[in-house]
C-alpha cells in the first residue's frame, strides 16, 4: 500500500480529517476507518476527547480487522495535508430549535476551524455537515477561499436516505430497490422528488397514491426533528455519518458517483450564488459536474421556494458578520 506524503505517522495512501469528535464525528471516523478508506485525525476542542476516542477505535481495530490509523488532537498539526477535511463541529439541536437557531455559534465555530484547515490542507475537499447546512457551507466557502468544487454540503443524501427508508417501510420492499431524489436546502423547505423516486425502477408515482407518498414527503421533510425529539439531548447521528462517508467514500475512490449535494450554484437551476442541494457528480477532485434534472413548474417553484430560504439565513449571515 502506497503511504501517504506528507505524514510520517500515516499508513494508508489517503488522510481523512474529521472536525468535532462528538456523536456525528465520532460515527463518522468509525465508519471510515471499519471500511478502510483512509487513515483518521480527529480534533474536538474538548481536550482528551477526541484522543479518548481514537484510542478506542484503534483498539477495535484488531477485532473489526483494518489497518486504519486513528489519532486524536486539539490542534491541527496532525492534519496536515488531509485530502479530505469532514467538519462536523458545532452544537446540534435541542428540541424546539430549528437548524436556524444554530446560526450565530455554529457559524463562528465554522470560520475558526475553516482557517485552521486552510492553513494544514490547503489542497482538500471539505464536506460541511454543521447545521444550519447550507448557510455553514457559504461561511466555509467565503472563509477557504476554495473553489466550488472543493465545498460540498451533506444535506441530500441523508434527505434522500430517510425518504427511501421511509418509502421501503411503507411499501415492505428492501431499501436497496428504492432510489430517491431530494433537492433544495437542508430544512423545512426542501424538496423530496417523487417523481425522480423509484421502486425497482418503477416510479413512486406509479406505485403509492399521491396522498400516500405526501405522507412520506412530510416525514422526510421532518426527519430530523423527529429523531431531536425522541432524543431530547441531541440530534441525529448514526444516518448522517453514514451520508458523509458516502461522500468520502465517492471522492476517495474516484466513483463518479452522482449524489445529491449541497453546492454552490451559480446559475443552475436558476439559482445565483447560493448552497442548494442539487445532484452532482463526486469523484477526486470533488464536486465533478452538476446535473440538471428537468423540473415541472411546481418542482421549480418549490425549489427556487427553498432557494429563497437559504437567501435568507445568508442575509442574516451578513447582518451578524
Ligand atoms: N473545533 C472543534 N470542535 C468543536 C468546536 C471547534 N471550534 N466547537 C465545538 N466542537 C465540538 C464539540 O466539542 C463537540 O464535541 O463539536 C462536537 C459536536 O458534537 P455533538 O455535540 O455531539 O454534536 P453532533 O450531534 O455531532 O452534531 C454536530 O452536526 O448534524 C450536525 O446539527 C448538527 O451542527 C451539528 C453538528
Amino acid at each position: 500500500m502506497k503511504r501517504h506524503q506528507t505524514c510520517g505517522r500515516c499508513i494508508m495512501d489517503k488522510k481523512v480529517t474529521v472536525i468535532g469528535a462528538g456523536n456525528v464525528g465520532a460515527t463518522v471516523a468509525q465508519r471510515l476507518v471499519e471500511k478502510s478508506l483512509c487513515d483518521v485525525i480527529l480534533i474536538d476542542v474538548l481536550e482528551g476527547v477526541p484522543q479518548g476516542k481514537a484510542l478506542d477505535l484503534a483498539e477495535a481495530a484488531p477485532i473489526e480487522k483494518h489497518d486504519s490509523m486513528i489519532m486524536g488532537a486539539n490542534s491541527y498539526e496532525e492534519s496536515a495535508g488531509s485530502d479530505i477535511v469532514i467538519i462536523t463541529a458545532g452544537v446540534p439541536r435541542k428540541p424546539g430549535m430549528s437548524r436556524d437557531d444554530l446560526l450565530t455559534i455554529n457559524s463562528r465555530i465554522m470560520k475558526s476551524v475553516v482557517q485552521e484547515v486552510v492553513r494544514y490542507s490547503p489542497a482538500a475537499i471539505l464536506i460541511i455537515v454543521s447545521n444550519p447546512l447550507d448557510a455553514m457551507c457559504h461561511v466555509a466557502h467565503e472563509v477557504s477561499g476554495f473553489p466550488r468544487s472543493r465545498v460540498i454540503g451533506m444535506a441530500g443524501v441523508l434527505d434522500a436516505a430517510r425518504f427511501r427508508a421511509f418509502i421501503a417501510m411503507a411499501l415492505q420492499v428492501s431499501v436497496e430497490n428504492i432510489h430517491a431524489t431530494v433537492l433544495g436546502g437542508h430544512g423545512d423547505t426542501m424538496v423530496p422528488l417523487p417523481r425522480y423516486s423509484t421502486v425497482a425502477g418503477v416510479p413512486l408515482t406509479e406505485v403509492l397514491s399521491p396522498e400516500r407518498i405526501e405522507v412520506l414527503v412530510d416525514r422526510t421533510r421532518n426527519g430530523g426533528a423527529e429523531i431531536v425529539g425522541l432524543l431530547k439531548t441531541g440530534s441525529a447521528f448514526y444516518a448522517p455519518a453514514a451520508a458523509a462517508v458516502e461522500m468520502a467514500e465517492a471522492i476517495l475512490k474516484d466513483r463518479k458517483k452522482i449524489l445529491p449535494c449541497a453546492v454552490y450554484l451559480q446559475g443552475e437551476y436558476d439559482i445565483q450564488d447560493l448552497f442548494v442541494g442539487v445532484p452532482v457528480k463526486l469523484g477526486k477532485g470533488g464536486v465533478e459536474d452538476i446535473i440538471q434534472l428537468h423540473l415541472t413548474e411546481d418542482e421549480m417553484s418549490a425549489l427556487k421556494k427553498s432557494a429563497q430560504s437559504v437567501g435568507e439565513l445568508v442575509n442574516a449571515l451578513k447582518r451578524l458578520a
